[in-house]
């Protein structure tokens, strides 16, 4: 048995763990310099006592949308101007027109907005305190920062609230910033809520494979002990998460995978190979189907929970062996669901429905369906689990069973 301190010193795999995170905003972002810029002239008249340029930001996730406009919240914070107030927030969090007024209000005056007060009310409030009006220093600036503005259910009613707010005001202003990782969000909302929130828009182009490794290559310093990652290693993981939209959250997750699966190898070398980003994109597939399958309908998990039994069954012999992959009939795999529903208490679907079942789960690309062609039985359907039998399985009993 090793000692802590061997644990602790030997492994050292990582330099700081927490620079890998999503949620780490870095001191330098590169290529972002002309998006940085753009979000600065939208923002800057507010250093000038006037009402900022309401904007758009959208783009693929991992495309930097969060952290430039962070960034831009702290050079802001650092003019110290007594005018000026910014409120960030996350709408999936706050996914509502109440809930972002009240997160706003919350930020200057704390106990007012948790008391249940009616929209009006808040609506007021916050009015008030924009003018400003028993203060010398007379209209603030509001800039409200809507991360992942999709999310809030009545966002029409939100943006022209916030809009209307400088109607309303004697003094001061409100602007919004509103971000998405939708790229066709905007042609969702009401015309004239478009109209409003879009007096600037910026796209956030995805990273190439060539901008990845530069990202990853900077922050790979800050996370990882000298001398342990390979150039290979960044080279894959960039190219595969260019692939994957050029998603830069995603290529910092194979980084912090694969150093997890060298820190965790009992013996072997402490250095990360493109082999460990390869055997970590594996994981980081198998963390995605884990989240698919858990927001699956209640059949359709029974259904997978029923064929992963059937893989895991080693005296079943009526499968078909096809290079290593091992297919099962769909009757078979149909009959055994049916059972499984009814111990449950449940009945089972048809199987018209277990056939549409099927397809979508085709879709979603967690099983393979193959016809089995002539000779076997005539034609019929051949069903292959897409991942490990014991891994779909706990994902189903942590949802599902025996929650
Ligand atoms: N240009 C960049 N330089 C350095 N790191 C970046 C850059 N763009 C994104 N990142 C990193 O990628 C991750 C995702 O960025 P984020 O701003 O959250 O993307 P988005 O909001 O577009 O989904 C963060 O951890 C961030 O630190
Ligand atoms: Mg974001």
């Amino acid at each position: 048995m090793p000692s802590f301190d061997e644990i602790l010193a030997g492994k050292g795999v990582f330099l700081d763990k927490s620079v890998l995170s999503p949620h780490y905003v870095p001191e330098i972002l590169l290529y972002r310099e002309d998006e940085i810029r753009k979000i600065m002239l939208a923002i800057a008249p507010v250093l000038q006592g006037m009402k900022a340029k309401n904007l758009f930001i959208y783009g693929l996730t991992g495309t930097g949308k969060t952290c430039s406009v962070k960034q831009v919240l702290s050079k802001l914070k650092e003019k110290a101007d007594p005018r000026v107030f910014t409120v960030y927030m996350n709408c999936r969090v706050y996914d509502t027109r109440y809930k972002v007024l009240q997160k706003v209000i919350t930020e200057f005056k704390p106990h007012f907005a948790k008391t249940g007060h009616s929209f009006s009310i808040l609506y007021e409030e916050m009015l008030d305190w924009i003018e400003n009006s028993k203060s010398d220093l007379k209209g603030r600036h509001l800039v409200v920062i809507l991360d992942e503005i999709d999310m809030v259910s009545d966002l029409d009613s939100l943006v022209y609230t916030l809009v209307r707010a400088n109607d309303d005001l004697t003094g001061g202003s409100v602007s919004l910033i509103g971000i998405s990782n939708k790229v066709n969000f905007k042609q969702k909302l009401d015309p004239r809520s478009k109209s409003a929130l879009c007096e600037e828009e910026i796209v956030f182009q995805p990273y190439n494979a060539v901008q990845l490794k530069g990202i990853l290559g900077q922050r790979a310093q800050s996370a990882f002990e000298k001398g342990i990652i390979e150039e290979n290693a960044i080279n894959l993981a960039s190219a595969i998460a260019a692939g994957e939209n050029g998603d830069a959250r995603y290529a910092f997750l194979l980084l912090l995978r694969a150093g997890e699966l060298v820190e965790s190898r009992p013996d072997g070398s402490r250095r990360i190979s493109d082999k460990d980003v390869e055997e970590a994109r594996k994981l980081a597939d198998e963390d995605k189907a884990f989240e698919v399958i858990s927001t699956l309908p209640q059949h359709q998990q029974l259904l997978l929970y029923s064929l992963a039994g059937l893989s895991e069954d080693v005296q079943y012999k009526r499968l078909v062996e096809d290079g290593g992959d091992k297919l099962y009939f769909s009757g078979e795999v149909y009959e055994r669901y049916a059972s499984l529903a009814k111990r449950l208490g449940h009945v089972p679907r048809t199987s018209r429905w277990y056939r549409e079942y099927l397809n979508e789960l085709e879709m979603l690309g967690l099983v393979n369906m193959v016809s089995s062609g002539k000779g076997v039985r005539g034609h019929t359907t051949l069903i292959k689990l897409s991942y490990t039998a014991a891994k779909v399985k706990k994902a189903v009993e942590k949802t599902l069973m025996f929650e």
